[in-house]
């Protein structure tokens, strides 16, 4: 791959032509708050809003995880309105999340306590109304846990599932009654899951834990 240079908030990087400025900044120590993205899923879903950049020469502030490196590329990852608009779409995406990191087995590695501390934001915004989902957890599989109620529907699992497993998950309904659920949402025990845990080791949130305490093996 041809090597290109760019700079990522006044540092110089090389990095290869065409890698995703996403990885590119966070293989250099570079933190961008996102959700959605996996490395291994070429096709960005950009669902999560919250890894806009500004980038000089372009009018907008643009998601990292589909914008691609070119040489000369200058990326600002602390622009105030790249920032405003993580902002908003992380308060968005609390107002519908249960914060009770106290007796979450998440708590410590949760990527939206890191994302909080890095848009120095709270994890418990207060300018949306607060709407909570209450749908029942589902601990019928031997290995782990999900609780809907705490997906932040960045699909991650979705798309490991489909790779590693037998593509059990999928996105079901739309706007706030939207979820992650299996096939006509029937216990993940009616399935032949493979226990392969990959969809835990991806969720970003208490959603998907193992039962074994180890939160999410990362
Ligand atoms: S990581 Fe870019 S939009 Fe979610």
């Amino acid at each position: 791959m041809k090597k290109i240079s760019l700079t990522i908030d006044g540092n110089k990087i090389t990095a290869g032509e065409g890698e995703n400025i996403l990885w590119v900044a966070l293989d250099n120590g570079i933190y961008i708050p996102n959700l959605c993205a996996l490395r291994d899923n070429l096709e960005s879903m950009a669902a999560c809003r919250l890894c806009f950049v500004e980038i000089e020469g372009k009018e907008q502030p643009v998601t990292a995880c589909t914008e691609t490196a070119v040489e000369g590329m200058v990326v600002n990852t602390r622009g105030e309105r790249a920032l405003k608009l993580a902002r908003n779409a992380f308060d968005l995406i609390m107002a519908s999340h249960p914060v009770d990191c106290a007796h979450c087995v998440a708590s410590g590695c949760c990527e939206l306590q890191q994302i909080a501390r890095h848009l120095k934001v709270k994890l418990k915004p207060k300018r949306f109304k607060k709407l909570l989902r209450e749908l029942p957890v589902d601990d019928s599989n031997p290995l782990f846990i999900y609780n809907p109620n705490k997906c932040v529907l960045c699909g991650r699992c979705v798309w490991v599932c489909r790779q590693h497993g037998i593509g059990i998950l999928g996105f079901a309904h739309r706007g706030f009654q939207r979820v992650i659920t299996t096939f006509a949402d029937e216990p993940f025990s009616n399935f032949r899951c493979q226990e392969c845990g990959e969809c835990v080791k991806v969720c970003p949130s208490g959603a998907l834990v193992f039962k074994n305490g180890n939160k999410f093996g990362k």
